[in-house]
């Protein structure tokens, strides 16, 4: 099946900026079909029009509730053809209507290795935690936080004096990799789940 990709994100979006550039080169086999975002102001929608790639604001606030503000996006997305849902850095949780209209078709990368340091500041985590290898892990949503199948991980040193910056940014240097490569096997069929675990052929 031809990825036709719909991103959502909230801030930076220097993980869809990988995935355009990927896009671009010709690295990976993909349409960028949508960019949705919650926040107005979000630099991954200026990146998206950058590149002539529709980009959608929805207001959260403009729903009377978390579900119904999903819904749009559901609709915006299948508007789109998206067949593929990427988080990337999209600070809301996924919730029924997204987890019930892309069944195992969202994919979310993450700023450790989990299971470790789930949920928010996850590189402060690690340094708190005084781990000496964090890293990134791409996985599979569903309906529990950061915990769906894993799909790849990278490993990244802790390195004596880091602080919540600079590893934050050694990481976000391996994310971008791994979300491409992660779509790249998405694009070749091949990567097969059941259950938990996740097989790349
Ligand atoms: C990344 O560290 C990602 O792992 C996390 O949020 C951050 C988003 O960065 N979920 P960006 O917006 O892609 O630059």
């Amino acid at each position: 099946m031809a990825l036709r990709i719909g991103v959502l994100a909230s801030g930076r979006g220097s993980n869809l900026q990988a995935i355009i550039d990927a896009v671009e080169r010709n690295e990976l086999s993909a349409v960028i079909a949508v960019i949705v975002s919650n926040n107005k102001g979000a630099q991954a929608l200026e990146r998206a029009r950058g590149h002539g790639i529709k980009a959608s604001f929805v207001n959260p606030k403009d729903f009377p509730s978390r579900e119904e503000y999903e819904r749009e996006v559901v609709g915006i997305l299948k508007e789109n053809g998206v067949n593929l849902v990427v988080l990337a850095g999209y600070m809301l949780i996924a919730g029924r209507p997204l987890l019930d209209a892309f069944k195992k078709r969202i994919i979310n990368i993450h700023p450790a290795l989990l299971p470790s340091f789930p949920g928010l500041h996850a590189q402060r985590q690690a340094i708190m935690y005084g781990v000496k290898f964090s890293g990134c892990t791409v996985h599979f949503v569903d309906e529990h936080l950061d915990g769906g199948p894993i799909i790849l991980q990278s490993v990244v040193p802790v390195l004596d004096g880091d602080d919540e910056e600079s590893l934050s940014q050694r990481i976000l240097v391996e994310e971008h990799k791994l979300l491409v490569s992660v779509l790249k096997l998405l694009s070749e069929d091949k990567v097969k789940v059941s259950g938990r675990i996740v097989r790349i052929l």
